[in-house]
C-alpha cells in the first residue's frame, strides 16, 4: 500500500524494520528450503491456511516476502509475488487466470519469449491469442468479447517503443469483465505506476531495471492480494514451481535501493544519445518517448514520470549497417538483456525477437533493420563518442585549396 513518503525513500525503507531484526541495516538473508513447525498441529494448521507462517520456500520465504511487499508497496498495489524469471511470472499469471476455451487479447509487439509463450505455447491449450493495435484503444472496444479473460501488452513495448494508454485499455477490458495484465519492465513503477492507472496486474522482467546490475534473472508479478494469492498457490506452487532464489530477492533489494537514481540517469543520457540519433544523417528513424518527434510524445508525457533508458533506431543503410554499426562499437556492449549499468544494443529480429517468423515481424510491427539500445550508466558524453565512431560516415567531401 502507498504512504505518503516518497517513492525513493520507500524503496530503501519500506517493510523493513532493523529494530525487528537484531539492529541489522540491511535485511537478513534466508538461505533455507523449509521452515520447522512448533507442533504438529500448527504444521497442519499453515497447510489448511488457518495460521499464518512460512512452510516451504516454493510458496514463500521472509526474503522473497520483504521483495514482495516492498515492490507491491511501489507499484501501489495490494501484493506481490516473486517469480524466478520474467517468464516465470508471466507464465504463473497466465497459468493461473486462463482456461481452455477463453481468449486473451495481446498487443501487435510482445518480447520475444512473450510472443511464444502465448502464440505456440497457451494456444495449444485451447486459448485463444488474438493480436490487437492497442495503440488505438479503440480497436480493443471492437476487439474484446464474452469470451475475452486478459488483454495483456508491454509499454513501451520490447522492441520497437510503442505506448498503449494503460488508463483507457483497462476501464474498456474491465467494462467487459477482463482482467488488465501490463509487463512493465521498460518504465519500471518509477516512471509508470499501471495499478494506479486502473489495471489489475503488473508483471516484471525484474532481471532488467529492478535488479538493475546483470547478475540475476528474476521476475515478479502486483496486484490484488487475491489474485496474487492464487498465482502464488496455482501458477508458482503448481503449475511452473519458478520460484525466485533468496539470494536474488537480497540482491532486488539493493537494486530497488537505487531505482530512483539510476532511472533518472538512464533516461537522462538517452534523450542525449536519441537527440544525437536524430540528428545523423546515417540515421533514419529514432524512436525514443523523450523526443517532441515522438510518435506518442503526448501519451509518453502523461503516463511516464521520465522518457526511460531504452532506444530503438534504423539506420538509412538497413541491417547491413546496423550490423557493421554494432561491431564497430568499443564501449557499448552487443548483449541481449537491458536495464543494466553496462549500455547494451542488439538486433531484435535475429536475437530477442527471433522467436517471431519473418512474416509475424512484418505483421507485428519489427522491421529488420531496428536496432535496440539499452542506455547504461556510464558517462553520456562516452556513449556519444563511441556511437558517433561506429555510425557510418557522411561521404567525405574533397577539400579545394
Ligand atoms: C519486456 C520483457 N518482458 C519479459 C521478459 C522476460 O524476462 P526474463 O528474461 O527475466 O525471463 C523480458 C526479457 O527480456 C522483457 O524484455
Amino acid at each position: 500500500m502507498t504512504t505518503s513518503r516518497s517513492f525513493s525513500t520507500r524503496a530503501i525503507h519500506s517493510g523493513y524494520d532493523p529494530a525487528a531484526n537484531d539492529g541489522a541495516l540491511t535485511p537478513p538473508l534466508h538461505l533455507t528450503s523449509t521452515f520447522v513447525f512448533e507442533t504438529a498441529e500448527a504444521g497442519g494448521e499453515m497447510f489448511a491456511g488457518t495460521r499464518p507462517g512460512h512452510v516451504y520456500s516454493r510458496i514463500s520465504n521472509p526474503t522473497l516476502d520483504l521483495l514482495e511487499r516492498r515492490m507491491a508497496d511501489l507499484e501501489g498495489a495490494e501484493a506481490g509475488l516473486a517469480l524466478a524469471s520474467g517468464m516465470g511470472a508471466i507464465t504463473a499469471t497466465l497459468w493461473t487466470l486462463v482456461s481452455p476455451g477463453d481468449e486473451v487479447i495481446v498487443d501487435r509487439t510482445l518480447y520475444g519469449c512473450t510472443f511464444a509463450f502465448m502464440r505456440h505455447g497457451l494456444a495449444r491449450f485451447g486459448v485463444t491469442i488474438t493480436h490487437v493495435d492497442l495503440t488505438d484503444p479503440e480497436n480493443l472496444a471492437a476487439a474484446i468479447g464474452p469470451r475475452t479473460r486478459v488483454v495483456y501488452f508491454e509499454t513501451p513495448a520490447n522492441p520497437n517503443m510503442r505506448l498503449v494508454d494503460i488508463r483507457r485499455v483497462s476501464e474498456i477490458a474491465r467494462a467487459a469483465g477482463a482482467v488488465t495484465v501490463v509487463d512493465n519492465t521498460y518504465a519500471t513503477p518509477r516512471l509508470t505506476r499501471p495499478i494506479e492507472l486502473g489495471a489489475d496486474l503488473v508483471v516484471h522482467s525484474a532481471t532488467k531495471y529492478l535488479g538493475g546490475h546483470g547478475d540475476l534473472v528474476a521476475g515478479l508479478v502486483v496486484g490484488d492480494a487475491e489474485t496474487v494469492g492464487r498465482i502464488r498457490l496455482e501458477g508458482l506452487k503448481d503449475m511452473t514451481g519458478a520460484v525466485m532464489a533468496p539470494f536474488n530477492a537480497m540482491l532486488i533489494l539493493r537494486g530497488l535501493k537505487t531505482l530512483s537514481l539510476r532511472m533518472e540517469r538512464h533516461s537522462a543520457s538517452a534523450l542525449a544519445v536519441a537527440q544525437m540519433l536524430n540528428t545523423h544523417p546515417a540515421v533514419a528513424s529514432v524512436w525514443y518517448p523523450g523526443l517532441a518527434d515522438f510518435p506518442q510524445h503526448d501519451l509518453a508525457r502523461r503516463q511516464m514520470a521520465l522518457p526511460g533508458g531504452m532506444i530503438a533506431f534504423e539506420l538509412t543503410g538497413g541491417l547491413a549497417a546496423g550490423r557493421e554499426t554494432m561491431n564497430r562499437l568499443g564501449l557499448i556492449g552487443r548483449a541481449v538483456s537491458l536495464g543494466d549499468a553496462e549500455s547494451l544494443i542488439q538486433h531484435p529480429a535475429s536475437m530477442t525477437h527471433s522467436t517471431y517468423t519473418p512474416e509475424e515481424r512484418a505483421a507485428y510491427g519489427i522491421s529488420d533493420g531496428l536496432i535496440r539500445l539499452s542506455v547504461g550508466l556510464e558517462d553520456p558524453e562516452d556513449l556519444l563518442e563511441d556511437l558517433e565512431q561506429a555510425l557510418p560516415r557522411p561521404a567525405l567531401r574533397r577539400q579545394s585549396a
